[in-house]
């Protein structure tokens, strides 16, 4: 079974894409077919520190979010860039760099649940090892779904519960384990 893991900090700027295509090239470099997502659908980077300019861009996430295409055909092999000896290899799933798309997403949001099926269908379709997803910052409803296929009334517990409130730690705790194994 592949591993899904997501790269997230509360705030931007903190080194959550560079950790992920070191984290990436590390793994294909040890013969794992490794998948990167870039789901800062809002501030797209990723695909630089894997050496694509902006017009090399020409398939992306948004294709599948929101024009009906197969997420798997947004997938670039980008092992090529990475120079080296690399044994297995490292498929990027860039967000467009198009400001039209990236305005619709401020505007519109997107539709989280679609994204985490999406996350499945690449592990099977494209046989990963690993995926990693690069996230946008903060905590808002689309990311707590990527992190941990919750919508945000579905939190009905949390830390503050045993803080403040002198419930015991364990009954704040929710398994997000089924959300991922067989996403809804
Ligand atoms: N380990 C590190 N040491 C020093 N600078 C780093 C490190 N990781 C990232 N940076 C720098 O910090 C900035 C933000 O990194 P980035 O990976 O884009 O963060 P994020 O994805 O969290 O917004 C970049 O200028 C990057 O070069
Ligand atoms: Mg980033």
């Amino acid at each position: 079974m592949a591993n899904i893991i997501s790269i997230h900090s509360f705030r931007g700027g903190t080194g959550k894409s560079n950790t992920t295509a070191n984290v990436a090239t590390l793994l294909a470099a040890q013969g794992r077919r490794v998948g990167v997502i870039d789901t800062d659908i809002q501030s797209p980077g990723i695909h630089i520190l894997f050496g694509l300019e902006g017009e090399e861009i020409t398939t992306s996430l948004n294709d599948y979010l929101w024009h009906g295409r197969e997420i798997e055909e947004a997938a670039l092999d980008v092992t090529p860039n990475l120079g080296g000896e690399i044994k297995g290899q490292i498929f990027l799933i860039p967000s467009s760099i198009k400001p039209g798309e990236i305005t619709r997403v401020l505007r519109e949001g997107y539709n989280a649940r679609k994204l985490t099926q999406g996350l499945s269908d690449l592990v099977e379709k494209l046989a990963l090892d690993v995926l990693l997803i690069d996230t946008h910052p903060g905590l808002n409803e689309e990311t707590l779904h990527i992190l941990f296929g919750l919508e945000g009334d579905e939190i009905t517990t949390s830390l503050n519960d045993y803080l403040w409130h002198g419930r015991d730690i364990r009954e704040a705790a929710l398994d997000v384990t089924p959300n991922y194994i067989s996403p809804a």
